[in-house]
């Protein structure tokens, strides 16, 4: 029987990190038959396991020499996973610096934004389509998250939405998944922000958190992973425009 995504190629951004919500997506899409580049920072940590390539989202000219890469190895682009994004700043509003206001715009927002301007007319032409992985957090406001970082996963959200309107009759589909609280080292940062902003232990943290999810548990990263397998393929062709918790069923916030 013919795999779901045979014959795609696919980009995966922030794709590197061994116990990464990306790497696992890029795992999931091969295992599903499409053939994947992986992109990571210069020197992030498993780059050099993947077929990769060091590309740093936040910078435009990075981004056109891989794509243009892409085009004279493969011919086409059929779907683009932007994951890549950063948890940064502090539970507290008032300690979030302009630094982290920065980077998490730079990284979260316009990261997408630079991927999205240099692949959509190769979209176009494959009627391909987009993943951003947002966030719980761009749903609603979820205890212990800097504002910078929700307020980021909110405004991928909404770029989803814009784009995945705009580029409807041209058969290009856009959507996000929200994933709740997942095993990764992002994790680990954003329980540590938790357990200094409660004043508890990074277990009790974890405890804390196991206890807003329904089903009583992080989320392991190839539970996204085939969420996006689904939304990537021929399952999916009348899905866009989705924000597509994957949560456990934990609720988000306000
Ligand atoms: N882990 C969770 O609980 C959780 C929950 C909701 C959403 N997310 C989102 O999932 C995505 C993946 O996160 P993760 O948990 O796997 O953490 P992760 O840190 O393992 O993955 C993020 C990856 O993005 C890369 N990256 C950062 N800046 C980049 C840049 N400028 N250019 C290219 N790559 C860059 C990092 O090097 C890293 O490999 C992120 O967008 C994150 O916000 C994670």
């Amino acid at each position: 029987m013919d795999k779901l995504l045979n014959g795609r190629i696919a980009l995966v951004t922030g794709a590197a990190h061994p116990r990464g919500i990306g790497r696992a997506i890029v795992n999931a899409l091969q295992a599903a038959g499409a053939t994947v580049v992986g992109v990571d920072l210069p020197g992030a940590e498993g780059l050099s396991d993947i077929d990769g390539a060091p590309c740093d989202v936040t910078k435009p000219d990075s981004i056109k020499t891989l794509v243009d890469n892409i085009i004279e190895r493969f011919g086409q682009l059929d779907i683009v996973v932007n994951n890549a994004g950063v948890g940064r700043g502090a539970a507290d509003f008032m300690a979030i610096s302009d630094e982290d206001w920065d980077v998490t715009f730079a990284v979260n927002v316009r990261g997408i934004v630079n991927v999205c301007r240099e692949t959509i007319p190769h979209l176009i032409k494959s009627q391909g389509n987009v993943i951003n992985t947002a966030s719980l957090a761009g749903l609603g406001a979820v205890p212990g998250i800097p504002a910078c970082y929700s307020a980021s996963k909110f405004a991928v959200v909404g770029l989803t939405k814009q784009l995945a309107l705009q580029y409807a009759d041209q058969h290009v589909r856009f959507n996000a998944i929200c994933p709740g609280s997942v095993e990764t080292q992002m994790l680990d940062v954003s329980l540590k922000i938790i357990a200094e902003a409660e004043n508890i232990s990074i277990a009790e943290a974890r405890e804390f958190e196991s206890t807003m999810i329904p089903m009583g548990r992080s989320g392991q990263p190839e539970e996204i992973a085939h969420a996006a397998v689904y939304l990537a393929s021929g399952m999916a062709t009348y899905v866009t425009g989705v924000a597509l918790p994957v949560a456990g069923g934990f609720p988000g916030g306000l």
